[in-house]
């Protein structure tokens, strides 16, 4: 029943001690869930009819207590969620999180930061951009770009295209080209068709032996639409893709770019990071020449869901892209960084606190060092498949994706093949033990098992080949 007006006040504050007492019972089960990650089921399938039998009730009336809210989550909720930091789910592309980092998020959330404005977001907002910084100069790209925490790369990619919208003119809409490798992420080319590019100036540009994009290919594109009177002004290249980690020509792109006079995109969400360490930077060589990189802390920079970002050498087209204007912006200083000017948000949280969190605590050379590990543990897995004889790798691993099949048996179809793939993935899956996942590469089904989790042992990585060996 409605409560009337000048019944006691809700406490949607509890009292100081009640508010330490939750907040301590809440860390300790956050601690006891990830120190047992290992011990627990990696996800379950299941149908929303399933999930709603577990978790769903009619909408409370009557508070009914966070104490019991807290046990429902990790009782209810917890233990079928698809654990995407576990050490041993090695699909799609895992987010590891660090603990570091979630507490980044407690204090952004428990601060609430605004950090839309510049008046708003004031020391957060100062902390954003040293932050951006700090990732510009570790990775080898200009830091004086400038650049914007995003929710993640799908949302880096739509910015990069708006900016490069803004520089090469709003009539591209109607005769620009954008091109995107075939082994591209769909992130940038659903961007490009959010910003309102027509299909047929999304141009797919195919791929090498090697699944990098072919500049051949793309030269025959670009010389292919001029002809036609178009304008090509956009590659969108990829800095490890989703598929294989493969990384496309950076710096025979870039060149190409620059002769043309196109906007040169990089998409590293997936692989962008591994340029901290020594091995990554010799294979991504050319990074520091995008006019845009799209990043995601919240893969392998080992923060959590919901922290992407994005960096522009050029801050005009960027911020001419998202210039907010508003009456009751008035009062907001415009000759500093408003955050509203590099994205579409507004209101928008401190994501940035979990990534400063993270990086000031351990220090640069400790992520360097994970992703290292992160390195030679996908070599391990590419080594122990290949000894194997029920499976085959598909290409050594250029970063940390180690794509993989089984091996055709005596007098099976390529489809009956395939379906094997699928059963093996959904199988061990089922086991609750591992997770990889399952795609086409070159028109052939395939599975993937990538290594990047700061939780994954030697140990951990034996333990996904033997379970994989025990479903083959
Ligand atoms: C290469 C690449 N680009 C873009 C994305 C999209 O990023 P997000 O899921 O953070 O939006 C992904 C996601 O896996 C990716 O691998």
């Amino acid at each position: 029943m409605k409560k009337p007006i000048d019944a006691p006040r809700p406490p949607l504050d509890p009292d100081r001690e009640e508010m330490r007492r939750l907040g301590y019972r809440t860390i300790d089960r956050l601690v006891d869930h990830l120190a047992t990650l290992s011990d627990q089921r990696v996800g379950r399938r299941g149908t929303s009819a399933d999930f709603a039998a577990l978790v769903d009730e009619p909408l409370p009336r009557d508070g009914l207590g966070y104490d019991g809210s807290l046990d429902f989550f990790f009782e209810r909720v917890v233990p079928d969620l698809t654990k995407v930091n576990h050490p041993r789910f090695h699909g799609y592309i895992p987010c590891p999180s660090s603990f570091y980092g979630a507490l980044g998020e407690i204090l952004a959330a428990g601060t609430n930061p605004f950090v839309g404005s510049w008046l708003g977001g004031t020391t957060v907002s100062s902390l954003e951009l040293t932050v951006l910084r700090w990732i510009a100069e570790a990775i080898g790209y200009p830091t004086d770009a400038a650049g914007i925490f995003t929710s993640g790369g799908s949302l880096a990619n739509l910015v990069s295209i708006a900016a490069a919208r803004f520089r090469h003119g709003r009539e591209t809409l109607d005769n620009g080209v954008l091109y995107f490798s075939e082994e591209g992420h769909n992130s940038a080319e659903k961007a490009a068709a959010v910003i309102g590019y027509r299909d047929d100036l999304i141009r797919k540009v195919p791929t090498d032996a090697s699944f990098r994009m072919d500049v051949g290919a793309l030269e025959a594109l670009i010389e292919e639409d001029l002809a036609r009177n178009r304008r090509p002004f956009f590659v969108c290249a990829n800095a490890g893709t989703t598929n294989t980690g493969s990384i496309d020509p950076l710096l025979q792109l870039a060149d190409l770019c620059t002769q043309h006079k196109m906007w040169f995109h990089i998409d590293g969400a997936y692989g962008g990071f591994a340029a901290l360490c020594d091995e990554g930077k010799r294979k991504l060589a050319g990074l520091d020449r995008a006019d845009s990189l799209t990043l995601d802390p919240h893969k392998w920079l080992y923060a959590p869901m919901g922290t992407g970002c994005v960096l522009v050498r050029d801050k005009d087209a960027l911020e001419g892209a998202f210039a907010a204007h508003g009456a009751y912006l008035k009062d907001i200083p415009k000759e500093e960084v408003n955050f509203f000017d590099r994205g579409p948000e507004l209101s928008r949280p401190a994501r940035v606190l979990s990534v400063w969190s993270l990086l000031r605590t351990v220090g640069l050379d400790a992520l360097i060092q994970q992703i290292e590990y992160d390195l030679a543990y996908a070599k391990l897995a590419h080594r122990l498949l290949n000894e194997d004889p029920r499976f085959e790798t598909i290409c050594e691993p250029e970063l940390s994706v180690v794509a993989f099949r089984l091996v055709v048996n005596e007098g099976e179809t390529e489809e009956q093949r395939a379906g094997r793939d699928t059963a093996l993935m959904e199988r061990s899956f089922a086991s609750g033990e591992i997770m990889v996942s399952s795609t086409w590469i070159d028109g052939q089904s395939s599975l993937r098992l990538v290594v990047m989790n700061h939780r994954t042992t030697e140990d951990e990585i034996r333990r996904t080949i033997r379970v994989l060996g025990e479903f083959a």
